[in-house]
């Protein structure tokens, strides 16, 4: 049973949605049975087939009732946690588009509760899961309530994202009616929910699954360290073999710019100069000077600190300083997206920004870029620059995470600051890099990374290796899923 917040093609707000969709249906390829499970935000009522009322319940005096459809074009069972009064909101699952519901802990905690009835009661039928996968916060409180049951499925907690806990008050322990304590240990405690005299709901899953992973070997081991801990760095220390990294694959069908419905013109590692006319087609579409032949970067991305936007709005002015463009992609934080747009006001035949969330946008500039950005300040995993590279998209990117660990550094040395490369003084190293990494995190850092792009650039030759290296790169899912397999296997033993 896969738990989770959001699921593409129904409902997303990020990464999360596109795993949601793509690892179940990899590890039904390997033989698992496997059933989502997601609130009825929404709109979801009217998905195709129409979900079935399968049985009603009541959780702390909420009336909820189960759904059973089907996810879009597969054959895995769907059920949707229906409760009218807390889930069919407008905005994104979890806010009105600019602020947080404020009963998200009521939302998310019933969810799980849900999530539990669901299990243990299997009003749905005879299947019982053997295995609870839970996602992020929002279904932290499901290990947790499972914990106790020795009949009970064994829960595996996966972390996208550390930076978002799901920090409540103590009172909501009351108000969900949990237990005193589990396993021994009172819920409000430092070992188990209390952190820093708050609720978090990421503790349910950190503390109680069986085991719990992150999204990339990369992250998995920067999260162990204060820096990028998010105050959680010691609890991970301590959960040992325990804790794991396994990195996010694609869906290298939807995402081929061979097949790719919404790209202008589509193209392959056989036909790659085809991509030009994807540029050409970006260009005008965002009344850009159709110059070819300068370097067009782009990004596509939740418009937060996560993500280095403010990173990039601070370099912006001195990266005009080289013949570039740029176009963003981006939804989020209202002083992001004004920044972004007095920038483009500014400099309108150099910079051009799209507000708002756009999947065919995001498929046509990824096609029609020559390399993305992405600044992250940390990054899980990361998803973007793996679609990037299946599109001879180069990436442009922080050395950190999942993004480290996906894409093979082609300046190196270079962007180090050290002098030398095969090719006399320019920034590459000789080996068959898929993109550009920087380390230091600063305006200088990105300029040079961006400087260091626009140099291969210039050499048609070493910017289609780089391009052809990426694109043959395989970022299946195939390969991740027998890792969570292997996990499965490890957490039944
Ligand atoms: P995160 O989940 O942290 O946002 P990921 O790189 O894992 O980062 O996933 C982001 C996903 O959301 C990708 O599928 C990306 O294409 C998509 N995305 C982000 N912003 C937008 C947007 N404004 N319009 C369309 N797609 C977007
Ligand atoms: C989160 C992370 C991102 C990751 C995604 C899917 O949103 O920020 O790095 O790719 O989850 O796991």
């Amino acid at each position: 049973m896969f738990a989770c917040s959001e699921l593409y093609p129904l409902i997303k707000t990020g990464g999360l949605a596109d795993v949601a969709y793509n690892l179940p249906r990899a590890l039904v390829q390997l033989g698992h049975q496997v059933r989502i499970v997601l609130p009825a935000y929404r709109g979801l009522a009217e998905v195709t087939p129409p979900p079935q009322p399968l049985c009603r319940f009541e959780i702390i005096g909420y009336e909820v009732a189960l759904l059973v459809s089907h996810v879009p074009d597969t054959t895995i069972p769907l059920y949707l946690i229906d409760c009218p009064e807390l889930f069919n909101r407008p905005g994104d699952p979890y806010g009105d588009g600019s602020h947080p519901w404020p009963d998200n802990a009521l939302r998310f905690g019933l969810f799980c509760r849900a999530v539990v009835d669901l299990v243990e009661n299997h009003c749905y039928g005879d299947w019982l899961p053997d295995i609870v996968h839970c996602n992020d916060w929002q279904t932290g409180l499901v290990p947790l309530l499972l914990a106790d049951g020795a009949a009970n499925p064994a829960t595996l907690f996966t972390i996208h994202n550390l930076g978002y806990q799901g920090l409540f008050s103590q009172q909501t322990l009351a108000e969900l009616g949990l237990p005193e304590e589990v396993k021994g240990v009172p819920l409000w405690d430092f070992r188990a929910l209390e952190f820093y005299g708050e609720l978090s709901y990421i503790k349910g899953g950190i503390v109680f699954a069986d085991a719990v992973n992150t999204v990339s070997p990369g992250y998995a081991q920067e999260v162990l360290t204060p820096e990028f801990g998010c105050g959680l760095d010691g609890l991970l220390r301590h959960c040992g073999a325990r804790f794991t990294g396994i990195v996010n694959g694609i869906d290298t069908d939807y995402w081929s710019p061979a097949k790719d419905p919404d790209i202008d013109l589509n193209y392959s590692v056989e036909s790659l100069a085809d991509k030009q006319a994807n540029k050409r087609g970006l260009l005008a579409r965002f009344h850009l000077p159709d110059d070819e032949n300068t370097l067009l970067l782009g990004m596509v991305s939740r418009l937060t600190e996560q993500k280095g936007i403010d990173l990039l709005l601070d370099a912006l002015p001195a990266l005009l300083d080289l013949p570039l463009k740029v176009v963003v992609l981006g939804s989020g934080e209202a002083q992001y997206e004004q920044r972004l747009l007095v920038l483009a006001a500014q400099h309108p035949d150099r910079i051009a920004f799209h507000s708002g969330y756009h999947e065919a946008l995001a498929h046509r500039i990824i096609a029609g870029v020559d390399a993305l950005l992405i600044p992250s300040r940390y990054e899980p995993c990361g998803l973007t620059q793996m679609y990037s590279q299946r599109y001879g998209t180069v990436p442009i990117a922080h050395a950190v995470g999942g993004l480290r660990d996906t894409i093979i550094n082609a300046c190196g040395r270079a962007v180090q600051g050290e002098s030398g490369g095969a090719s006399g003084g320019e920034p590459w190293d000789g080996v068959a890099g898929t993109g550009i990494l920087f380390d230091d995190y600063s305006v200088a850092g990105l300029q040079g990374a961006v400087a260091s792009a626009n140099k291969l650039f210039q050499h048609a030759m070493l910017w289609s290796c780089l391009q052809l290296a990426g694109m043959k790169q395989d970022f299946s899912w195939a390969a991740s899923a027998r890792e969570y397999n292997r996990l499965y296997h490890r957490i039944l033993r």
